[in-house]
């Protein structure tokens, strides 16, 4: 039985066997208290081991933090203060020992940045089996939300000739000699017949189903190349991208709102062992931080508006704030905590600094974008109206510089029944660390991927 179930149900008195490892082994006049956690949850199961029990001197006396163990024995009504259940063992079998000479992991508490360096072994550790644990029950609202709301999942492709964003960051994919000292690759000569990579976005090819079968979204790994060695930069990280037919930039923002909505609820209700534990531990303020994504609506402001603000703030920042730069996350922290103090919506982007498929507005200058900013974590969603008008989405691409060979079935959306659509892509492990709390984004991603680090 998983001890999560055994804590919750409890049925005292019977005989039953436990599996996992050992967190701590404390030792009383003719008694052995034994920590078990099996990853189920967040909680241990004490295990009271009696000198008289079978295997006492030969294995239970020789336990460590780390050995993964099979007791048998019964569940008692605990008379220890604070739980309700222990395991009185009657038998041991250890499956694998864990040297305390050479076992990383010890009782007391790591750094990040130790556990870093052991991607490995740090799962063992009580707050990186929480993150995992949240980051799993959070997937799965993902899901639960869009079947609520009739969307179809697309499996969009990890290989892809599309560069999305246009901003170079794609990794290449290719089984031609890495050795070869040649200027220009001979890509016709590749596996693919032309130059391919990993995905940095599904949204194109999401575009191509919401025009079928109207709401769509796909929650996938996304890759790029980009040299941000920051707290919020992955090379590989998991991007969720819904794509709505006859959707405005309105409608797609309202959905992006409830879509938060709906998450931080789903970990009020469902995570709340484990959320417990990131307000002891990492952020006091974690209640009220999600609280506020839930109660208040979030704020709306135009870019241009918010570059007024910030102009007006008499705040002064690394990075000058003018119309037609982009924000930098000091400009986006600033605006969402300090101005707003609340997630915000930034709406409608100079053109110049936004991709090839934005909707133009009517001022030929900005683009029907939107990006949702969130309290210390700054962009957490980005999105706009896509370019429905062929000729607009034609003009815009030869601006941008893309190759129109290389997207005329991109165009051919436009050309054969275009309609209105929009969408947006929330950044998984950015949620994951704004519900948790963790200052680093590579303590919410199993294995993380950064320059100089695979
Ligand atoms: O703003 P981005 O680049 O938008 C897109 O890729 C659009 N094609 C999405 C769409 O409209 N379908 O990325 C979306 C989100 C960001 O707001 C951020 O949360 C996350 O993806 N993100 C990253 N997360 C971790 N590491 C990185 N290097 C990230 N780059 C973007
Ligand atoms: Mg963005």
């Amino acid at each position: 039985m998983l001890i999560k179930d055994i804590l919750k149900t409890a049925p005292a008195d019977s005989s039953m066997e436990i599996k996992g490892w050992v967190r701590t082994r404390r030792d009383a006049k003719g008694f052995s208290f034994i920590e078990i956690n099996d990853g189920s949850c967040r909680l241990n199961l004490q295990v009271v081991a009696q000198s008289g029990m079978k295997n006492f001197d030969s294995l239970v006396l020789k336990l460590t933090t780390g050995c993964a163990v099979r007791f048998t024995g019964k569940l008692t009504s605990s008379p220890a203060k604070g739980q309700e259940v222990e395991f009185l063992a009657d038998d041991l079998e250890v499956y694998g020992w864990a040297p305390a000479e050479s076992y990383p992991l010890q009782k007391k508490r790591h750094s990040f940045e130790f556990l870093r360096d052991i991607n490995h072994l740090r799962p063992r550790t009580n707050s990186i089996a929480a993150v995992m644990r949240i980051r799993s029950s959070l997937a799965m609202a993902v899901h639960l939300f869009f079947h609520e709301q009739s969307f179809i999942q697309i499996h969009t492709p990890v290989i892809t000739t599309s560069d999305c964003e246009g901003a170079g960051e794609m990794f290449t994919v290719t089984t031609l000699d890495p050795l070869a000292k040649v200027s220009k690759p001979p890509y016709s000569a590749d596996f693919f017949g032309r130059q391919a990579g990993l995905t940095v976005s599904g949204q194109l090819e999401a575009e191509a189903y919401a025009l079928a079968l109207g709401r769509v979204y796909t929650f996938g790994p996304t890759f790029r190349a980009e040299n941000s060695n920051t707290s919020r930069h992955l090379a590989e990280f998991w991007m969720i991208e819904p794509e709505m037919a006859f959707f405005d930039l309105q409608m797609s923002i309202d959905l992006a709102e409830d879509f938060l909505k709906y998450l931080v609820n789903h970990a009020l209700d469902n995570c709340q062992e484990d959320l417990e534990l990131f307000e002891k531990f990492v952020d006091k303020n974690l209640r009220t931080r999600l609280e506020t994504v839930i109660t208040d609506k979030f704020a709306r402001v135009s870019y241009s508006e918010a570059i007024e603000i910030l102009n007006a703030s008499g705040q002064t920042f690394a990075y000058p704030v003018a119309w037609g730069t982009d924000l930098q996350s000091e400009h986006e922290r600033f605006l969402t905590e300090v101005v707003f103090k609340k997630p915000t919506v930034v709406t409608n982007y100079p053109a110049s600094i936004k991709p090839f498929y934005m909707r133009l507005n009517e001022d030929e200058n900005t683009v029907a974008a939107m990006d949702v900013l969130l309290p210390s974590i700054g962009e957490i969603i980005g999105g706009s109206q896509r370019e429905d008008r062929y000729e607009v989405l034609e003009n815009r691409m030869t601006e941008h510089g893309v190759d129109l060979d290389d997207y005329q079935w991109y165009l051919d959306l436009r050309r054969y029944g275009s309609a209105p659509h929009a969408g947006f892509g929330l950044g998984f492990e950015r949620l994951v660390q704004f519900i948790t709390g963790m200052a680093n984004i590579r303590d919410v991603i199993a294995f993380p991927r950064t320059p100089g680090r695979a």
